[in-house]
């Protein structure tokens, strides 16, 4: 028998054990499915099959296709797809190539959204058996792992689950910013935006007394973090201006002391609350599958109401975390929403806890002063590069 032509390998080679359980089935068994190829012998889908027969030197019965190059790389595709046994990772990339070859999406655009022919796309994934928000989150995940190959072979082995294999990334995406030099300990940006490095209660002690029309932050909220609301109930009830508004994000399980720690300083005025689709905040000890977070609204003194507010947002996405995405990072849209209600433009906003600086890009959005730091510097780093990034969009659609 002699060896087959090169042909249209679309599928990285099976890996040793796939290989071996599909050996002794054709030891077993002989070769069930015929493989396909060209009329001049290149293989269009069964390489494996084809080498396996020769390796035991039996026969290797085969369909022969009348078809371009094009058309037996779209077949080869199409087959490994619908056949294949293959990981969401190894999926995605095979699909992609699909809607090339198609031409049904110039480009899968960041990611997984489809730009150009959506309902094309959707319609190919479910030609081949895969619901298109299947698809979407497989061409998504592939993306996030495109600089891992290892981690994404884990996750089509079944060695690691898709959102540790996302959570991992995030992590060395954010140790290397942890690793790279720590940012100045002031950065002033346009339009009345600044930056500090350091625990606020050291770096925020120059605000002048009542200075300031908001406080909209989102502290840590595990329980060592607990005590640091009776600073910031402190630092609020000081630093704002009398009858203003102290907007906080507040975790469930300590929130009842949260809250207490809050009232020290400043009074009660209302709880808000931000709902969080898609897949959350799972305790297992107490059996509950988090869906919202509380918004506490404590004011510096009397309240003194300005506006109307509305106590209830939707968070915008579906929670997943981008790859060099901030640890708690938050959805803007909500912000955005606190941000208009509790201030007007040009008023200055404060958040001393700014993580990855989605208050300063609520600002940004709202035309609001902003005034943010963080005591770590790779979430401050973070912060400036997210704030940069609007200012340069900015000048970009000015131009
Ligand atoms: C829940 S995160 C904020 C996330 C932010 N809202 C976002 O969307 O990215 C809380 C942040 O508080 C910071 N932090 C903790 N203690 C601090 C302190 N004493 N002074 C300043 N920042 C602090 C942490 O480093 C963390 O980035």
């Amino acid at each position: 028998m002699s060896t087959p032509l090169p042909g249209f390998q679309v599928m990285p080679a099976l890996d040793d054990d796939a290989r071996a359980a599909l050996r002794a089935d054709i030891e077993a068994h002989g070769i069930q499915v015929p493989i396909v190829r060209t009329r001049d012998g290149r293989i269009v889908d069964g390489h494996n099959r084809a080498q396996i027969a020769e390796e035991l030197g039996i026969e290797c019965p085969a369909v022969v296709v009348d078809v371009g190059d094009d058309e037996a790389t779209e077949m080869a595709l199409r087959l490994n797809i619908l056949r294949r046994h293959m990981g969401p990772v190894a999926w995605a990339e095979a699909f992609r190539r699909l809607a090339e070859v198609r031409g049904v999406a110039k480009r899968i655009g960041r990611a997984g959204r489809p730009r150009g022919n959506a309902d094309t796309l959707s319609a190919l994934s479910r030609e081949l058996g895969v619901e298109p928000r299947t698809a979407r989150r497989r061409l998504r995940l592939a993306e996030k792992l495109a600089e891992h190959p290892d981690l994404a072979a884990k996750v089509d082995r079944g060695e690691i689950d898709a959102r540790r294999a996302e959570e991992l990334v995030r992590r060395e995406n954010f140790d290397r910013r942890r690793a790279a030099a720590p940012p100045p300990p002031v950065v002033a940006l346009g339009s009345g935006i600044e930056v500090r490095c350091g625990d606020f209660r050291d770096v925020l002690a120059d605000i002048p007394d009542g200075s300031v029309d908001a406080v909209v932050c989102d502290p840590p909220y595990d329980f060592p973090g607990v005590p640091l609301y009776s600073d910031l109930s402190k630092f609020a009830a000081r630093v704002l201006k009398p009858g203003r508004l102290l907007v906080a994000y507040c975790g469930k399980v300590d929130l009842p002391e949260q809250l207490g720690r809050l009232g020290e300083h400043m009074e009660y005025v209302w709880l808000g609350a931000v709902f969080l689709p898609g897949r959350h905040t799972e305790m297992r000890s107490r059996m509950v599958r988090g869906r919202w977070r509380p918004v506490a609204i404590f004011s510096a003194g009397k309240y003194r109401p300005r506006h109307w507010i509305i106590d209830a947002f939707t968070s915008e996405g579906n929670g997943a975390k981008g790859p060099t995405d901030h640890r708690w990072q938050q959805s803007v849209g909500p912000f955005v929403r606190w941000v208009e209600q509790v201030t007007e433009a040009d008023e200055l906003v404060v958040d001393p806890f700014c993580g990855s600086g989605t208050t300063g890009l609520a600002c940004q959005a709202t035309g609001r002063r902003f005034l943010g730091c963080d005591i770590d510097p790779a979430s401050v780093s973070l912060t400036i590069e997210r704030l940069r990034g609007v200012e340069a969009r900015d000048v970009e659609s000015a131009s």
